[in-house]
């Protein structure tokens, strides 16, 4: 199957899933959407009350600053893959709890797998664990990591920047890196073309700093 035919795989699952309890007070699932031939991928936390409603990922203000961050490094949604730890809506926009992101992980695990991307962008503190642990956002925030073979980079969640302008330049600031960490990911994709091979040995291995950045 080509990495189109997984994703809409996973997206139909997705709308039914009834695996934690975040299908009880969803309008519609939310799976992600972009190009299968993504080289960025962007991961969230998860739906709020408009994504609820148009079961698209990053539509409300978060999402209009999400592509006005794009649009400042020449890329557009069809460029790149959004989506999100969790695709149903907590309530009230409360935090995922780690029950349910644990139950959703494997629909995000099998999109990664699906779409192989060079680059992770983590927006937002949960993405973030998931690559990085326990780390501080605030320490971290825009020092990209090669991990699995690939370069994940941490970010604040946009909706943070939205009322915070420290951290909406520190976003725009770390936004701005995109296009040296893809053009690094590529230069390392060339070197390693046993990427597959490569992935597996280094599952083990902490995340590595990439003095470039
Ligand atoms: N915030 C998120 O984390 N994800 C969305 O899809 C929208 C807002
Ligand atoms: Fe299924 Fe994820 Fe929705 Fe929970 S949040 S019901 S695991 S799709």
């Amino acid at each position: 199957m080509s990495s189109e035919e997984i994703l809409q795989e996973i997206a139909v699952e997705v709308s039914t899933c009834a695996r934690c309890r975040l299908c009880q007070g969803r309008t519609k699932a939310v799976p992600g959407e972009g190009s299968p031939g993504a080289k960025v991928m962007f991961i969230g936390e998860g739906p709020g009350y408009h994504e609820d409603k148009q079961a698209r990922p990053f539509v409300g203000p978060a999402g209009q600053f999400l592509d006005e961050l794009l649009a400042s490094i020449n890329l557009k949604r069809s460029d790149v893959f959004i989506t999100n730890v969790v695709k149903c809506r907590p309530p009230s926009n409360r935090d995922p709890e780690p029950d349910e992101m644990a139950a959703c992980n494997e629909y995000l695990d099998r999109q990664i797998a699906a779409l192989n991307p060079q680059v992770i962008v983590t927006l937002g503190r949960f993405s973030m664990a998931k690559f990085f642990g326990s780390e501080k956002i605030s320490a971290i925030h825009g020092r990209a990591r090669k991990k699995d073979g690939r370069i994940c980079i941490p970010m604040f969640h946009p909706a943070a920047g939205l009322h915070d302008h420290t951290k909406k330049d520190a976003i725009r600031q770390d936004f701005k890196k995109i296009p040296l960490v893809i053009a690094e990911a590529e230069r390392l994709a060339a070197e390693q073309p046993a990427r597959v091979v490569v992935q597996k040995k280094r599952e083990e291995e902490p995340p590595q700093q990439l003095s470039l950045f």
